[in-house]
C-alpha cells in the first residue's frame, strides 16, 4: 500500500467518485484505454478483482485477459523472470493475484510494465482503494476516521492500516494472540505517525469506532489451519452487541466473500448500518481511476 502517496491516493479517490457519478448519470463507456491491455493472472479463485477489473477495462475501450496461472507455463515451472519479460512486450499492465506475495515482487523485478498486487498473502491494496472511497463517502473526509479491524490480521487488514496510516485515519486492530497485522506495516504506519492500537479485546476497539471492518477468519491459503482459526476467532465477530459500542452513525464493512454467522452475523449484513454491497461496487470505479493513473 505504501507505494502509494497521499496525494495519488486522493487523486485516484477523486477520479473515481467522477467515474462513479458518471456511470450513475448512465455514461458508462469511454475509449479512455483504447488499444491498451491488461492481463490479470490468478493463482487463487476471485469472484470481485476478476469481474470489477475486466468491467474496468471494457467500460474504459481497454481489453483484458483473465488467465489461471495454471493454464499458463508458469503452472509447469516457466520461471516468473522470463514470463514477466513477455507479458511485458504484449500488455500495457498486469494484475496478479498470488499466494506468496514474493512472486508479485518478483514478477515486478522484471516487468517493465506496472503490475498491480491483485491479493497476496500480505497485502489486497486495490481492496483498500474501494474501502477508502467507501468511507470517504459516508464520513465525508477520511481524516480522524476512526476505523476498528475486527478480526484476522490479514492481508486485507494490512494494506487498510497503510491506507489509513496515509490518509490520517486511526486504527484499531482487535484479533487473538499469533494474529497480528505485519510488524513491518505496523511499523511503517507508526513512522507516518499513526500508532496502531492492537487489542485482544473487540469491544475495546470498537468503543467509539466510526467503521467496523472485518474479514474471513481463514483466508485462501488457510485452510489447513481451519479448525484451529474457527476456534481463535469466535469471540471476533460483528453482532449487534458490537455495533452498540461502536458510534451512532457508524458503518460496517467487510471486502467480502462472507461467511455469515462467523466474522458476521446475518442481521447486521442486512442492517442499514453495512455498506459492504457498495464497498464492493467500489472496487470497480476504484479500479478504473487506477487503470487511468497507470495507464495514461
Ligand atoms: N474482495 C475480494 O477481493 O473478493 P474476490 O476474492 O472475490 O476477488
Ligand atoms: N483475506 C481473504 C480476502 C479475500 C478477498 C483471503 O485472502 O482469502
Amino acid at each position: 500500500m505504501f507505494d502509494l502517496s497521499r496525494v495519488e491516493i486522493e487523486a485516484i479517490l477523486k477520479t473515481a467518485e467522477g467515474l462513479r457519478t458518471e456511470r450513475k448519470e448512465g455514461k458508462r463507456t469511454s475509449n479512455a484505454l483504447e488499444g491498451k491491455s491488461l492481463a490479470l493472472i490468478f493463482e487463487k479463485p476471485s469472484t470481485r478483482t476478476r469481474v470489477s477489473f475486466e468491467v474496468a477495462m471494457l467500460e474504459l475501450g481497454g481489453n483484458v485477459l483473465s488467465l489461471n496461472r495454471n493454464e499458463l507455463q508458469l503452472g509447469r515451472g516457466e520461471r516468473i523472470r522470463e514470463t514477466a519479460k513477455v507479458f511485458s512486450s504484449y500488455v500495457d499492465a498486469v494484475m496478479i493475484r498470488a499466494f506468496q506475495h514474493s512472486t508479485i515482487q518478483e514478477f515486478a523485478r522484471y516487468a517493465s510494465i506496472p503490475v498491480i498486487n491483485g491479493l497476496s498473502d500480505l497485502e489486497h491494496p486495490c481492496q483498500t482503494l474501494a474501502d477508502l472511497m467507501t468511507m470517504k463517502s459516508y464520513k465525508n473526509s477520511l481524516a480522524g476516521v476512526k476505523v476498528a479491524w475486527i478480526g484476522d490480521g490479514n492481508n486485507v487488514c494490512n494494506s487498510l492500516i497503510g491506507g489509513c496510516a496515509i490518509t490520517g485515519m486511526e486504527i484499531s486492530v482487535a484479533c487473538p494472540k499469533g494474529y497480528e497485522p505485519d510488524a513491518k506495516i505496523v511499523k511503517r504506519a507508526a513512522e507516518l505517525g499513526c500508532e496502531v492500537n492492537i487489542t485482544e479485546d473487540a469491544e475495546e476497539a470498537a468503543t467509539d469506532a466510526d467503521v467496523l471492518s472485518t474479514d474471513v477468519w481463514v483466508s485462501m491459503g488457510d485452510e489447513d489451519e481451519t479448525k484451529s482459526r474457527k476456534n481463535a476467532f469466535k469471540e471476533y465477530q460483528i453482532n449487534e452487541d458490537l455495533i452498540q459500542a461502536a458510534k451512532e452513525d457508524v458503518i460496517v464493512m467487510h471486502c467480502m466473500p462472507v461467511h455469515v454467522g462467523e466474522e458476521m452475523t446475518e442481521e447486521v449484513i442486512n442492517s442499514d448500518k453495512s455498506v459492504i454491497f457498495e464497498q464492493a461496487e467500489n472496487r470497480l470505479h476504484a479500479q478504473k481511476a487506477l487503470m487511468l493513473t497507470l495507464l495514461n
